[in-house]
């Protein structure tokens, strides 16, 4: 895994995870089988700069220290001990002081012996992917801190290379603009006020909207998606009220139903989606594991929408 963030994490560990310890959750039948066939060992997360640079949140770098049958691995020459490093920590929030904690904590934690391994690699910075056929290998330069810029590292020249079977980025996400929305290239956002989009004179354009990721950057947990979300809507809310949206609104919640028909788009219902949880629940408790199976998750969206609808059909 490329990259100290929490996709990082969360990607690691579904890698590293035995497949049957994912049984309690949704985890649909193809993805169960292809994991359970895993013959992974080992997975290796690199970040570019310091333990005291990663992206992680201490909840899900702790996470990862209780996958069963895990042992998480740190190495001793990654973490930076010099005095501009110890001031860089001293100076930083509270969460990366726990995250420090939790990663020095794991430089003396003996090894339990378990049948896979988690690595942590820091001051790693990618140089090159190699194999002929398929990945081999990959090739690092190791970085250091650099006095010069706080929390920055430079490259030290020395090459360090692993052997790899697979190699998986996760190094952050950049939004793409579409047909005649506006876009700020540099952030890569669509440019906005609270949610109202933005055009080049800044001025709103009337009934149009953002939120997410394309509203504020790649950054945040759910919450901070819900709470923008909300944002957002509370804006459109005000401008339906103030009569700022640009085509009449009908006052009547079905008439969404009605356009979503006309354009030839497949969606369901609330009662429909009940059917669905009712469907997926059921294939929880026909499934013949040994643990308790809540819910067995129905991927394809095809397939979703045909089992809420086909059953709210023959109901109706
Ligand atoms: N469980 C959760 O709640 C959860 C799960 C997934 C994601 N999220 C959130 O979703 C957002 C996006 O997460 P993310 O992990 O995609 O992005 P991220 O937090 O921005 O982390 C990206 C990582 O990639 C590294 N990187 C970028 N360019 C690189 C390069 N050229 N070479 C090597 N490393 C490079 C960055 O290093 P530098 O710092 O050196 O640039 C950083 O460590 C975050 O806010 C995250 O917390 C939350």
């Amino acid at each position: 895994m490329i990259g100290n963030g929490n996709v990082a994490l969360d990607v690691a560990r579904m890698l590293a995870k035995h497949a049957d310890d994912l049984l309690p959750t949704d985890i649909p039948g193809n993805v169960y089988a292809g994991l359970a066939a895993s013959a992974v060992t080992d997975v290796h997360i690199f970040g570019r700069r310091g333990p005291a640079q990663v992206k992680f949140t201490p909840i899900e770098l702790r996470e990862l220290g209780a996958v069963p049958d895990v042992d998480v691995i740190v190495y001793e020459e990654d973490f930076p001990r010099d005095e501009a490093s110890e001031q860089f920590l001293a100076a930083s929030n509270n969460q990366v002081k726990v995250m420090s904690r939790t990663l020095n904590g794991w430089l003396t934690k003996e090894s339990s012996g378990a049948s896979r391994r988690l690595h942590l690699h820091f001051l790693h910075s990618p140089v090159e992917v190699y194999g002929t056929e398929r990945v081999e290998g990959m090739r690092f330069e190791r970085t250091a801190p650099d006095p010069a810029n706080p929390g920055g590292v430079t490259g030290t020249g020395e090459i360090l290379d692993y052997p790899l079977q697979a190699v998986y980025r996760a190094v952050g996400y950049r939004g793409s603009p579409l047909a005649e929305v506006p876009f700020d290239e540099t952030l890569g956002v669509i440019p906005n006020d609270g949610g109202r989009v933005l055009d080049p004179a800044a001025q709103p354009v009337p009934g149009l909207y953002a939120t997410g990721w394309i509203k504020r950057g790649p950054v945040g947990l759910i919450g901070h998606t819900k709470s923008d979300a909300l944002e957002t809507v509370t804006r459109l809310v005000e401008d339906l009220g103030n009569g700022l949206l640009p085509e009449p609104v009908e006052d009547d919640a079905d008439a969404i139903l009605s356009v979503l028909s006309a354009r030839g788009i497949s969606f369901t219902e609330w009662d429909g989606w009940l059917v669905l949880d009712a469907h997926e629940r059921a294939l929880g408790a026909a499934d013949g594991s040994p643990v308790d199976r809540e819910r067995v998750k129905v991927v394809p969206r095809d397939e979703q929408v045909g089992i809420s609808r086909s059953v709210e059909l023959v109901a109706s």
